[in-house]
C-alpha cells in the first residue's frame, strides 16, 4: 500500500521514512493530491452560486463529497466542518446555546480531547450549564459511575475511540443508556471512522464529529453528521453567503437543509480531496486492517514493556492501534528526537489531552500510532530504534 502514496519515496535524515505519527495526521495516497490539483488545474470556481461550467463542475465536486459521506455512514444530515473541532463547536453553539440553560446537565469524560472540552467549558461560562466528568480508570471509562453522572443530563458527549490510550468506548451501552434518561449523544468519532465502519443512523447517536486528515484525506475539512430529530432543533450559527433563503434590510430566512450551517465560501478543493480518499477507503478492507494493525501493536506494547518502559494503552479487542509509552528516565521529546534522526516520526505531549494526562501522573507520553501503510517491517525499524536511544542514553 506504500507505492499509493508519494511521501514514502522521501527519506528522512537519511532514512526511509516510518511514519507512526497516524493519531496526529495520516498520509495522503496519490489519487487524493491528484483530485486537488486536478481541481485547482481544471474545475477551480466558486459553489453554487452562478450557472457557468466550472462552477457546475465546482459545486458537483464538493457535493460529491457530501453524498459520499451520507452514504458511507448512513446518516440523515452531514455538515461540511473545518475539521472535529470544528463541528463539536457547531454543536455547542448551533444546539447547546438553544436547548441547554441554567442547571442542566452536561456529561463528558476524562478521557475527552480538548476539542470536546473546552468548548463546553465556553458555553458553561455563558449558561451555567453543570458539566460532569465520568472518570478513567486503568485505562477505562468507569461506567458505574457513568450512569450516576447520567441523571438529568441532556446531553453526553463521548469521545469514541481516545487518542491517547487507543481505547474504544463501549458507545453503543453509552447511546442506550444516554437515551434512556433522554439525553442527546455528541460522539468524536475522530480516531474512530480511520478504523471502523460506522452506521451512524443504526448506532443511534445525534451527532458524530470527525476530520478528513485522520483517513487519508485532506486537512481542514471535516463532517458533523446530524439526525433528524437533532437537526430539528439547531439554529444557524454562522450568518452569510450561502446559508441564507432570503435577505432583506429587515432580516433573512435561511435554508433548510445543512446549507444553513455552511455559512460563506466552503473548503471546496478539500470537499474534491476527501470525496477522492472516500473513494479509496471504500476499497479498503478496514477490518482486516484494523486485526492486523491491532496484532502489530500490541507486539510493539510487549517489546517496549520488556525493555523497561511504561506503556498505557490495553490494546484490546477494538482499540485503535495506538501505543503510548514511557521510558522511565528519558525525556519523551529527546526519545523523539533520537527517533526521528533515524526516520521514525512519533509524536510526544500531552496530546491534546491533559486531563487525561494529570489522571495517567504524566506530563506528557510517547505515542506510536499506527494506519493502514505501517507494517511489521515498521514495527521492526521503530523498535532497533528504541533500542539506540536506550544505548545512546545508557
Ligand atoms: C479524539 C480527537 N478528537 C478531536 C480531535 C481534533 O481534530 P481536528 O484537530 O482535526 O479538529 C483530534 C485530533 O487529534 C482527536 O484525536
Amino acid at each position: 500500500m506504500k507505492q499509493d502514496f508519494p511521501i514514502f519515496s522521501r527519506l528522512v535524515n537519511g532514512k526511509p521514512l516510518v511514519y507512526l505519527d497516524n493519531a496526529a495526521t495520516t498520509q495522503k495516497p496519490s489519487c487524493v493530491i491528484d483530485a486537488m490539483s486536478e481541481f485547482y488545474s481544471v474545475s477551480n470556481a466558486n459553489v453554487h452560486r452562478a450557472v457557468h461550467t466550472l462552477a457546475g463542475e465546482a459545486t458537483e465536486g464538493y457535493e460529491k463529497c457530501r453524498k459520499l459521506l451520507k452514504q458511507r455512514y448512513n446518516a440523515e444530515y452531514a455538515v461540511i466542518t473545518s475539521g472535529t473541532t470544528e463541528a463539536i463547536n457547531l454543536v455547542a453553539h448551533a444546539w447547546g446555546k438553544h436547548n441547554l440553560s441554567s442547571g442542566d446537565v452536561i456529561v463528558l469524560t476524562e478521557m475527552e480531547h480538548h476539542s470536546d472540552i473546552v468548548p463546553w467549558q465556553m458555553l458553561a461560562e455563558t449558561s451555567a450549564i453543570e458539566i460532569r466528568y465520568v472518570p478513567v480508570t486503568d485505562g477505562k471509562l468507569d461506567m458505574d459511575a457513568f450512569e450516576v453522572a447520567l441523571e438529568g443530563a441532556k446531553l453526553v458527549c463521548v469521545v469514541h475511540t481516545s487518542n491517547v490510550l487507543g481505547v474504544r468506548n463501549p458507545v453503543e451501552d453509552i447511546i442506550t443508556l444516554s437515551k434512556a434518561v433522554g439525553a442527546k449523544v455528541l460522539l468524536d468519532a475522530a480516531q474512530a471512522v480511520p478504523h471502523e465502519l460506522i452506521d451512524f443512523r443504526e448506532l443511534g447517536a445525534d451527532f458524530m464529529a470527525f476530520s478528513a486528515h485522520k483517513m487519508c484525506g485532506p486537512t481542514g475539512i471535516g463532517a458533523l453528521l446530524i439526525s433528524n430529530d437533532a437537526f430539528t432543533e439547531m439554529e444557524p450559527f454562522m450568518g452569510g453567503g450561502d446559508m441564507i433563503d432570503t435577505v432583506t434590510l429587515e432580516g433573512s430566512t435561511y435554508q433548510t437543509n445543512e446549507h444553513k450551517f455552511e455559512a460563506g465560501t466552503p473548503r471546496i478543493a478539500e470537499g474534491v480531496g476527501w470525496a477522492a480518499a472516500l473513494e479509496w477507503i471504500s476499497n479498503v478492507d478496514l477490518e482486516s486492517h484494523h486485526t492486523r494493525l491491532l496484532s502489530i501493536a500490541s507486539d510493539v506494547a510487549e517489546q517496549l514493556r520488556n525493555r523497561g518502559m511504561a506503556v498505557y494503552s490495553s490494546l484490546g479487542p477494538g482499540d485503535a492501534a495506538v501505543v503510548s509509552f514511557n521510558h522511565p528516565t528519558i525525556h519523551p521529546e529527546d526519545f523523539a528526537r533520537l527517533l526521528d534522526a533515524q526516520g521514525v516520526a512519533v509524536r510526544t505531549g500531552h496530546h491534546c489531552a491533559q486531563p487525561l494526562m494529570d489522571k495517567l501522573g504524566v506530563s506528557g507520553t510517547i505515542r506510536a500510532s499506527f494506519y493502514l501503510y505501517n507494517d511489521a517491517s515498521d514495527a521492526e525499524v521503530f523498535l532497533s530504534g528504541v533500542d539506540r536511544v536506550l544505548e545512546a542514553m545508557a
